[in-house]
């Protein structure tokens, strides 16, 4: 069958991009593996979909190129998709640094983006494979387990790695290859940390323990949630903190998000000595923690007969605890896959690949990925958008 444009994936770009070429009189085919469309819109947000951020910034993207977003992202901003998601009567609320999620479901904004597909002549090709894809004179062939596909463009939208059970693939990446197009090596981002056996024995007994604190690497910092797991650290500061850590490197935790807490354990030291260390900590930690950072700083006796030296050493293992991840969960849990298609090989205010006139990338599969916190659903509105107008 002929269209003017293939797109594969039917993800957040796919399908924000589907519609807009379709919008503006294109023949659209959108062909996804799975069986239903934008399921990771889904699962997104705790079911909630955090849709976008009110803060989008190029400081919230990594990249090899961290400019190359900005003009997409300029062209379709946040207030773009948030006025889509008003005309679309879906009521939406911000949750915490700008992040907003549905009032409802993250199956509204499926739905939205699934009429609009409709509403404009999509043609969507469910649990279809694509097994081939070359170059004709008019465009590009694609042999798919739904019969043969020839379109003048072609839309690379399949996404990055990450939580390879919902189909993801490295079906996009091999296409760039292909066709020669460099790639940024990628990694899982967004994801938990792991820690070596020896380190977990002493940790375990914290699984579950959760902190208002921070985590650091270099100088890239968050102060946000964190949390003690089975395996090591989760929690919204340890997946921010996850995309910019490299095996090897140390991380800093703060427990309390508190900068001063030698000169506070002075003070109660002069007010009320008598208690131990731990009843002390337990003021601004959770109790099992309070116990392990008194087991790990090796003080005894009342908070009364500690010196003003061993108090800043306690300050600093609580706001300064330097611990050393051995890996990440890997793709199996990542929220995203860090690297992808080079953007130096793209045109950024289209998508289009400068080598290969006709073929697009949008979404994660380019290397472009966001920060926690609805900066990745933004990227897919933005470059599918961008794509879309150009095709
Ligand atoms: P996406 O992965 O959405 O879509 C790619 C599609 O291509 C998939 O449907 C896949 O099946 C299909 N495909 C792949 N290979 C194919 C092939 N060979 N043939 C046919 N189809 C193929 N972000 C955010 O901003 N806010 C949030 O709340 C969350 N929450 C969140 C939770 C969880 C658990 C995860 C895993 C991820 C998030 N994210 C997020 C990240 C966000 O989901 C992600 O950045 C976008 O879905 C990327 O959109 P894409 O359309 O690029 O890929």
């Amino acid at each position: 069958m002929k269209f003017d444009v293939a797109i594969i994936g039917a993800g957040a770009a796919g399908m924000f991009c589907a519609a807009e070429a379709a919008r503006r009189g294109k023949r659209v085919v959108l062909i996804e593996g799975s069986a239903a469309p934008g399921e990771k819109i889904r699962i997104s947000g705790g079911g909630r979909c955090n849709f976008t951020n009110l803060g989008i910034a190029r400081d919230c993207y990594l990249s090899q190129n961290p400019r190359f977003a900005l003009s997409a992202l300029k062209r379709f901003t946040q207030w773009d998709f948030i006025a889509r998601v008003d005309a679309a009567g879906i009521a939406w609320h911000e949750k915490t640094l700008g992040q907003l999620f549905c009032d409802g479901s993250a199956t509204q904004i499926i739905s939205m983006l699934t009429k609009d597909l409709k509403d404009h002549g999509v043609e969507l090709w469910l649990k279809t494979q694509v097994h081939d894809v070359s170059q004709v004179n008019d465009g590009f062939s694609l042999a798919t387990s739904g019969g043969a596909v020839v379109a003048e463009s072609l839309v690379i939208a399949c996404g990055g790695k990450s939580i390879p059970k919902m189909g993801a693939s490295s079906f996009g990446y091999k296409i760039a290859e292909q066709f020669g197009l460099p790639i940024v090596e990628t990694r899982p981002g967004l994801v938990p940390l792991t820690f070596a056996e020896q380190d977990l024995a002493s940790l375990k007994p914290l699984a579950g323990v959760a902190v208002d604190g921070a985590a650091a690497t270099g100088k890239t910092r968050f102060k946000e949630a964190l949390l003690f797991t089975h395996r090591g650290l989760s929690g919204p500061a340890i997946l921010q903190i996850s995309s910019y850590w490299r095996e090897g490197q140390p991380i800093s935790i703060n427990l309390t998000g508190q900068s001063d807490l030698a000169a506070q354990l002075q003070k109660m030291r002069g007010e009320a000595g008598r208690i131990a260390l731990r009843t002390a900590l337990k003021q601004f930690l959770p109790e099992r923690l309070a116990r392990h950072i008194e087991e790990l700083s090796g003080v005894t006796g009342n908070l009364a007969d500690q010196s003003n030296v061993t108090l800043e050493r306690v300050a600093q293992l609580v706001q300064d605890w330097q611990m050393r991840p051995v890996g990440t969960e890997g793709y199996r849990t990542a929220e995203v896959t860090l690297g992808g298609v080079d953007t130096d090989a793209l045109n950024s205010k289209t998508m289009e690949a400068k080598s290969v006139s006709g073929l697009y990338f949008i979404g994660e599969v380019v290397d472009v990925t966001g920060w926690l916190g609805g900066y990745n659903f933004q990227w897919a509105w933005s470059s599918g958008w961008a794509a879309g107008q150009a095709l």
